[in-house]
């Protein structure tokens, strides 16, 4: 029997297809490569000593979806595939709306048909919005101020209803609060195609001279120092979530949701403060404006993960920076040769 990783090219994909290897699961992985990259599989394989079926095909293909189906016995999906800026979701909601919702609807419709009825969900806090408190519940109000956000929360709508038409459907709906890092061996990262939107692949640039200085995106929010505040989580221990949610929906039936973080927010001042620490790497910043949507501090309360599934994220923002840092150092052009 293979878990199915659709997405399994791209970040957190990459790095939850090498936890499920070394943990003795059989992968088989597709990927449009919209995002991902082939090198991340084959750096993936190299890392675990054992190789995987790769399928270069997009989820809105039915017909080349239905071929992996019959050519695999699949026990399992781990569905990460989507596309993920927040921006870009507001300037081509079509596109976003179609790839992540048609997609999955396409995915959903296959699994049925091959008797397929347990998922592991990519879900975001982005499903939450502006949080009226911190840490945030997995029962907190759902908000979400954008079409990617939008994307995610309908997702888990339609989940949640196709359980209740057949009951034999298990789902886990992983909220993640801030992904950053890297696998320790630096061989498998956070590769964006374009200039990062996301602190910490900024801030590797930054690092690694490809840029000049951070743009700190406003000092006047309602927290410690005055600047946004997140729940940075460490990518490995996330990927080793979605190993404990899979044990979940394999043995169970129903559909739950869990928030995947640390629980302890850090500000973008003490991101920087810890990554020069960590790396010796001078980063340079100033402040602008505070960017569109922004909002003053989100982090997560993870009693549910911890006590449901037996997780609990265990790097620290050190490792996170140092792991991101490593990666960057050791492939400055991330995975172009
Ligand atoms: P990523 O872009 O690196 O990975 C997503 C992968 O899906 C890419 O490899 C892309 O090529 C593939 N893909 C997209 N649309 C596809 C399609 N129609 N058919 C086949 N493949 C397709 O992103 P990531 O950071 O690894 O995120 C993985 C998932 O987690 C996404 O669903 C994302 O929305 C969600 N998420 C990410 C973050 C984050 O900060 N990275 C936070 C919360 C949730
Ligand atoms: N920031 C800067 N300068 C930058 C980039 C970011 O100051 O160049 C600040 C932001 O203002 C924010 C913090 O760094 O305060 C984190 O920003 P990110 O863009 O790294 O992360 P976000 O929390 O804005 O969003 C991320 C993902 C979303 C996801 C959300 C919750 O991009 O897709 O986390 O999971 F929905």
């Amino acid at each position: 029997m293979s878990i199915l990783v659709t997405g399994g090219a791209g970040y957190i994909g990459s790095h939850t297809c090498l936890e499920l290897l070394n943990a003795g699961y059989e992968i088989v992985v597709i990927d449009n490569l919209s995002n991902g990259k082939l090198e991340a599989m084959n750096r993936v394989s190299e890392l675990a000593k054992t190789d995987f079926k790769f399928y270069k095909i997009d989820l809105l293909n039915k017909k080349a979806l239905e071929t992996v189906f019959s050519e695999n016995n699949i026990e399992a999906v781990i569905h990460f595939a989507g596309l993920k800026s927040v921006n870009e979701s507001i300037e081509t909601p079509l596109h976003y709306y179609h790839n992540n919702i048609t997609g999955t609807l396409v995915l959903c419709q296959t699994m049925r048909e091959y008797g397929v009825k347990k998922m592991v969900f990519s879900s975001s806090a982005n499903v939450y919005g502006i949080p009226e408190n911190v840490p945030v519940t997995e029962d907190a109000p759902l908000k979400p101020t954008n079409p990617y956000g939008r994307t995610k929360l309908m997702v888990e709508e339609i989940l949640r209803d196709l359980y209740v038409s057949d009951n034999n459907w298990s789902v886990a709906l992983l909220r993640y609060f801030n992904p950053i890092g890297a696998h320790e061996s630096g061989r498998i990262g956070e590769d964006p195609n374009d200039i990062p939107n996301n602190l910490i692949p900024y801030i590797n640039q930054v690092a690694i001279g490809k840029r000049d200085k951070l743009n700190v995106f406003g000092k006047d929010y309602d927290t410690h120092d005055g600047t946004g505040v997140r729940d940075y989580i460490h990518v490995v221990d996330l990927a080793k979530g979605h190993l404990k949610a899979l044990e979940k929906v394999i043995s169970t039936t129903g559909v739950d949701t869990f928030n995947l973080g640390t629980g302890v927010g850090y500000s973008v001042l003490d991101v920087i403060k810890n990554y020069e620490n960590t790396t010796s790497q001078k980063i340079p910043y100033i402040f602008t404006h505070r960017r569109m949507g922004d909002i003053d501090k989100c982090y997560a309360e993870t009693t549910k993960a911890n006590k449901k599934l037996g997780w609990k994220a265990t790097k620290s923002l050190e490792d996170m920076c140092l792991d991101a840092w490593r990666w960057q150092k050791n492939n400055p052009n991330g995975y172009a040769k």
